[in-house]
């Protein structure tokens, strides 16, 4: 698995897993081809900017998703954390790799970046997402649980919250901070 910056021959078939209803059950749509276009150049003025973004996924050679880290700039309380995501392609599920991929970015959060903690959410319903949040280690955290206030009245809208401490990130996988 290799995860690195985004190149022109990923958009395809990140249009591709951004227009596939079954990938985007739980968000409010599926994007466009210049939205899913749009979200590959803001995550790479993010790298330009913040130093981190959401990286492209490869395996085998094959483009299947991504998973990185993003500033949440909506308004409440988790406003300016950094969160982690991820999202891949329909036919790469089951196979761990949003797991094995979202655990090097937490190394790189925490190696590199020096973060305190970071957070993960997703609309109450997303079992799949939640899931990796375990697999991962991640802590709930229900006092940060949120309505979000950029898709108001969707039937998703409630989130969940889940967290993890740079601390106990090094001391499940026995590195040094
Ligand atoms: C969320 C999402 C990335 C999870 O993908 P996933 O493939 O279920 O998750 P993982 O990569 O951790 O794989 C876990 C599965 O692979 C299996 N697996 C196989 N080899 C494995 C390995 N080496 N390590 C871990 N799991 C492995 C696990 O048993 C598990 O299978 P199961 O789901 O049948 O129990 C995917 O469903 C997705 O892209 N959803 C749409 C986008 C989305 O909702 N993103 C989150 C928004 S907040």
């Amino acid at each position: 698995m290799t995860l690195r910056r985004w190149a022109s021959a990923d958009r395809e078939p990140f249009a591709l897993m951004n227009a596939d209803p079954q990938v985007m059950k739980f968000f409010p749509a599926c994007l466009s081809q210049d939205e899913s276009n749009a979200l590959i150049d803001k995550n790479e003025r993010s790298f330009e900017d913040e130093g981190f973004g959401l990286w492209a996924v490869e395996v085998g050679g094959r483009f299947v998703g991504f998973a990185g880290l993003g500033r949440v700039t909506f308004e409440g309380v988790l406003r300016s954390r950094i969160e982690i995501g991820w999202r891949f392609a329909r036919w790469s599920w089951g196979n761990g790799y949003a797991t094995e991929a979202a655990s090097l970015c937490l190394n790189d959060a925490f190696l590199r970046l020096h973060l305190d903690e970071v957070i993960s959410f997703t609309t109450e319903t997303n079992v799949r997402s939640e899931a990796v949040m375990k697999r991962l280690g991640m802590k709930r955290r229900t006092d940060l649980d949120f309505d979000h206030p950029r898709t108001p009245g969707w039937w998703g809208q409630r989130h969940i919250v889940y967290e993890v401490a740079a601390s106990n990130w090094a001391r499940s996988r026995q590195i040094d901070p």
